[in-house]
Parts: C-alpha cells; sequence; structure tokens
C-alpha cells in the first residue's frame, strides 16, 4: 500500500493503473475510520482493480472552527484500517496542498438540493463538500468513486454534481453500515455518553416506524412523517431537528407516496448533531432487481474496525 501527500504524485499514479488497463476506485474519507469507511472500501476493493482512499479533513465544509479542530485524526490507525480492508493507495495531504492557494476563488455551489434538510443548518457546508469532492475527482480522474448513503443528502449532490458538470466518474452509493442496535456508524457517536448512546437508538426506530407505516400501506407523507416525530419524541434528551419523507433523487417532499421514498431524520443528543435516513417502499411496488437502496448493512457482515465508532 502507498502513501501519497502529494496531488500531482497521486494523478500520475492512477493515470499509470488506467494505462496498463487496471479500473481505479475512489473512496473520499475525512479519516477516523471505522465499519462504514470499510465497508466503501471492500465495495471497491471487489469491483475495481486499483483502490484509492482518500484521507483529508477539509477545511472548507466546516462552519465552526472549533470543530475542525476537534476532528478527530489518527492516520497510523487509518492507515492500518485501509491496509486490512484492501487498499492500494492512500491520498493524505496537508491543506496546503489542497488549497495552495488560501481561499479559492473559484467553488462548486450546488443548488436546491443543498437548500433543504441539512442546508439550512449548516450554511456553506454542501459547497465545502461539493468543492473538494469535484477537486478530488479531478486529480484522481477516470473512475467509480465510492460514497455512503448514511450521507444521503451529500450523496445525491454528488449524483448531481458529476451529472451536471459531465466528470468522468461512476458514483457508487453502498448501504448505511450499523451497530448492533441500529444506530449508524459514525465517527460522531464516540462523543456520545453512555445514556446518550442508548437513547440515540431512537433515530432508527422512528425510521423503522416510518418505513412500516409505508410498507402497511400509508400513502400519506404526512402521517408517515407525523409517526416519526412521535416517536423521536419518546426521548427526553433527544431534540429533534427535522424529519421528512422525500423523493429519493430531487429530496423534494413527497406528500403522496406512490413510489420509493426516502425517510430522513436528524436530531441532536447531547453534544452531538446525528443524521440518518432509509429507503421506504409502498406496499406491492418491489425493489428493482440489483438496487441497494434501504438495504443496510448488518453489522457483522462488517470486518472488525479496531472498536472505533
Ligand atoms: P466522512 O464523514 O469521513 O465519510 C466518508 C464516506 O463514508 C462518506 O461517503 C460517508 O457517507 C460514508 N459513511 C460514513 N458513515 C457511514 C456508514 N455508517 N455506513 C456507510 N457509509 C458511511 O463524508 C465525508 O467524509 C466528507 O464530506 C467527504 C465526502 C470525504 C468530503 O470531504
Amino acid at each position: 500500500m502507498d502513501l501519497i501527500t502529494s496531488k500531482e504524485i497521486l494523478r500520475k499514479a492512477l493515470q499509470a493503473a488506467r494505462a496498463e488497463g487496471a479500473s481505479v476506485g475512489l473512496v473520499p474519507t475525512m479519516g477516523a475510520l471505522h465499519g462504514g469507511h470499510v465497508s466503501l472500501v471492500e465495495a471497491a476493493r471487489r469491483e475495481c482493480d486499483c483502490v484509492a482512499v482518500s484521507i483529508f479533513v477539509n477545511p472548507a465544509q466546516f462552519g465552526d472552527l472549533s470543530d475542525l479542530a476537534a476532528y478527530p485524526r489518527d492516520l497510523d490507525t487509518d492507515l492500518e484500517i485501509c491496509r486490512r480492508a484492501g487498499a492500494d493507495v492512500i491520498f493524505a495531504p496537508v491543506a496546503a496542498e489542497m488549497y495552495p492557494r488560501g481561499q479559492l476563488e473559484t467553488a462548486v455551489v450546488p443548488g436546491a438540493l443543498a437548500g433543504v434538510l441539512e442546508g439550512p443548518s449548516r450554511p456553506g457546508h454542501f459547497a465545502g463538500v461539493a468543492t473538494v469532492v469535484t477537486k478530488l475527482l479531478s486529480i484522481a480522474g477516470s473512475c467509480r468513486a465510492y460514497f455512503g448513503e448514511k450521507d444521503f443528502q451529500q450523496l445525491a449532490i454528488v449524483r448531481r454534481l458529476v451529472a451536471d458538470l459531465d466528470l468522468a466518474n461512476e458514483v457508487v452509493g453502498c448501504p448505511t453500515v450499523r451497530e448492533g442496535d441500529g444506530l449508524a456508524m459514525s465517527t460522531r457517536n464516540g462523543r456520545l455518553d453512555p445514556a446518550e448512546r442508548a437513547a440515540a437508538t431512537v433515530l432508527w426506530r422512528a425510521l423503522c416506524a416510518g418505513r412500516a407505516l409505508v410498507a402497511a400501506g400509508s400513502s400519506s407523507g404526512a402521517e408517515v412523517s407525523a409517526l416519526m416525530g412521535a416517536v423521536l419524541g419518546e426521548e427526553p434528551i433527544v431534540q429533534p431537528d427535522y424529519v421528512a419523507v422525500a423523493d429519493p433523487a430531487s429530496l423534494r417532499v413527497v406528500t403522496d407516496i406512490s413510489a420509493e421514498v426516502r425517510l430522513l431524520v436528524a436530531a441532536t443528543v447531547g453534544p452531538v448533531r446525528l443524521i440518518d435516513n432509509v429507503g421506504a417502499r409502498p406496499l406491492g411496488l418491489e425493489r428493482p432487481p440489483g438496487s441497494a437502496v434501504g438495504a443496510d448493512v448488518a453489522p457483522e457482515a462488517v470486518a472488525p474496525t479496531r472498536g472505533r465508532t
């Protein structure tokens, strides 16, 4: 496994791999890797000849400098996790390598997809994500790029930016990896105390209740949202932010459910804001063949990651 810190060396290494006929997979991350990240690397390993993982805590997507400073960083552990998951190349640049001229003159600013759900709570966040992802895809060149459904809005924004800007990439969405009790794996879970950690499972319980109501035949987005809100309200230490029934591509609110929808929730638990989502299909609507939407990965299907959450 090679550790690369220079954009130009990464560009040349992946160009050379393609010149030899290898297909390239890229897994963009901010490090502090857990089982969710590992599942993306493993998916890339199954589907590509050469697997690159980027590890870069992108300052442009943090609203708050103290959040950026507090973001966990442990490159040695991350390298070991990547090596075990089968990565070939790690790209771990410093900020000056990614932003040599400091503040960018040019940015990629997503439109309506970034204005809903997480958008209002995190101004500028998705422009920071879209810009760094565009830079990473441009450096990597033609490849498959792997993203988690855990950050469903981010995935939708990345799919649209690749289509809108005609980038030479195929975006692959991968199912959310969960702890045994359903909590979606996240770097932030490690900041929950035991009582908060127990209460945090209410996000998954709310999504399951919503999904069951859709599967049982409810076609009312408002009814499904109300149920998810009521379940979230069962935990007094959880402050709900939003519950939504949305179209999976446009993320627009769905009032009359007649096709697959995405159920999304966000809530603050103690010091941590958590997000989660799941696909839901109305009664009688089968999942399209080969679709992974809504097929979350059981925790036991994921390789151990040294107890990180
Ligand atoms: P990060 O939070 O490190 O996440 C990297 C990738 O891992 C994202 O695609 C995210 O959706 C996926 N992921 C996180 N938790 C997951 C889980 N429980 N199951 C499956 N996949 C999961 O997302 C980012 O970094 C950044 O915004 C980035 C895209 C790297 C741009 O800076």
